[in-house]
């Protein structure tokens, strides 16, 4: 799918929102400052063993300090939205009751250094940094997290209901409820299933109680209202029967276990027999899990070629690597087909009324190197994965799939959850011993589509 020569930024409808995406204990630091709480990755990067080299988000890429010269770089790169992440024990240090209004303050200085410049703020409530104090109750698996999820909502919105134009619930509850509950690579750090499921359910209800509370807090005419998923396009590695079974189980656990309850309001059948035992569902949970939402958010990296489930009680299937094909550093397929396979699916079964790329880039290892008198990286795959994806989505756009956004992930090199800073995504190098930041060539491609100039 090679489309990129003819690709350029009036093929997207003129509306579309463009920029890049970050999540709070990613790229903030400050870890400490003005009475910010504790986070499970706070607790869960402290703990040896659990990150690579042992990193942590305690310092990240300074972003809670350096939002200012950030947003500037965002501006001189041609943005016109920014997705970011409001990370709850910094407004709420124990996950509920007392607000720390510094915290708050922060949040209202980044959204309005973005409008002064431009730049439309997408935030996400939840990338994944739940305060400690509500793990140490049970977190998700339990259902006072959800109602305190609204609650915090409730704090934020009525804060910047006038100001943030997208409003995302959730990032990822995938990530949240089956990586870190199942198979334990993430915060919390659990190892099973019905944690997983309960947290799944949890997760959604969460999201569920808090649309409305920003629907009614939002005071922009023109805000937007959704949540984020993470997508794989699963395909049987080959044709056997074991393949293929594998392949729904893969897209049942990484698509339909959210995409069915938000837009069908109900579970998914393919997972019936694995998830309904645990499913914690209370009179009128799925109602409010199915309420219409303004767009979907979509991420996506990779496909997967299934092979066999090895081992249910972990949701592990074992997969295919393709012979000859391109691995990003995260070992991922590079794919662009995948994506626009995916996204046809999700029109094709959910109809959501908008689709926003949250999400969608690549990690490759990157040099910096001395140009012609400054600092240059030159990131050929990273650019030619992006510019392949945007041609993809174009693809699909033309078809009748109604994408409205795309936010490259990453803006800035940064915290990569159990990888620590060994993985950059960034169009925008960061120097992590001074905290230099050097834009990419294809950052400084994206820049030049941006402008128009192809
Ligand atoms: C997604 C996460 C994001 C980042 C990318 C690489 O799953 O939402 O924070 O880690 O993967």
């Amino acid at each position: 799918m090679d489309e990129r020569k003819e690709i350029a930024r009036s093929d997207f409808p003129a509306d579309f929102a463009w920029g890049a995406a970050t999540a709070a204990y990613q790229v903030e630091g400050a870890y400490r400052d003005d009475g910010r709480g504790q986070s499970i990755w706070d607790t869960f990067s402290h703990t040896p063993g659990k990150t690579e080299n042992g990193d942590t988000g305690d310092v990240a890429v300074d972003h809670y300090h350096r939002y200012n010269e950030d947003v500037a770089l965002m501006q001189e790169l041609g943005f016109n939205a920014y997705r970011f992440s409001i990370s709850w024990p910094r407004v709420l240090p124990n996950g509920r009751g007392k607000v720390n209004h510094k915290g708050l303050d922060f949040y209202e200085r980044l959204v309005e250094s973005l409008l002064e410049k431009g730049i439309q703020p997408y935030a996400t409530l939840y990338h994944w940094d739940l305060p400690q104090a509500l793990q140490d109750k049970g977190g998700w698996k339990e259902r006072f997290t959800p109602e305190a999820f609204a609650e915090y909502t409730d704090v934020v919105s009525r804060r910047l209901g006038d100001r943030v134009k997208g409003w995302i619930t959730l990032n990822e509850p995938y990530v949240s409820a089956i990586i870190g509950h199942v198979e334990g690579r993430h915060a919390p750090g659990e190892q099973n299933m019905r944690a997983g499921i309960r947290a799944a359910h949890h997760l959604l209800l969460g999201h569920g109680l808090a649309l409305p509370v920003l629907r009614a807090n939002s005071r922009r005419a023109d805000a937007e209202f959704g949540i984020t998923l993470s997508t794989t396009y699963a395909e049987p590695g080959n044709d056997t029967q074991e393949a293929y079974e594998a392949s729904v189980i893969t897209d049942g656990f990484q698509n339909r276990l959210f995409m069915d309850p938000l837009f069908k309001g109900r579970y998914p059948d393919s997972l019936s027999k694995i998830i309904d035992q645990y499913l914690p569902i209370e009179s009128g949970d799925m109602e409010k899990i199915a309420a219409p939402l303004d767009f979907l958010g979509i991420n996506y990296y990779f496909r997967t070629l299934a092979l066999a489930v090895e081992d249910i009680s972990k949701a592990k299937i074992k997969t295919r690597r393709v012979e000859g094909a391109q691995y990003t550093e995260m070992d991922w397929e590079v794919n662009p087909e995948g994506f626009y396979n995916l996204l046809k699916m999700v029109h094709q079964d959910y109809k959501p009324a908008k689709i926003l790329i949250t999400e969608n880039g690549a990690a490759f290892p990157d040099v910096l190197e001395e140009g012609q008198g400054k600092p240059v990286v030159h990131d050929p795959d990273r650019l030619n994965y992006i510019q392949e994806h945007f041609g993809a989505a174009l693809k699909a756009s033309r078809e009748g799939v109604p994408i409205k956004g795309y936010f490259v992930w990453s803006f800035l090199d940064n915290f990569e959850w159990a990888y620590g800073f060994s993985k950059r995504f960034g169009i925008v190098y960061v120097d992590y011993p001074t905290q230099r930041r050097v834009v990419k060539d294809s950052g400084q491609w994206y820049q030049r589509f941006l402008r128009g100039e192809g």
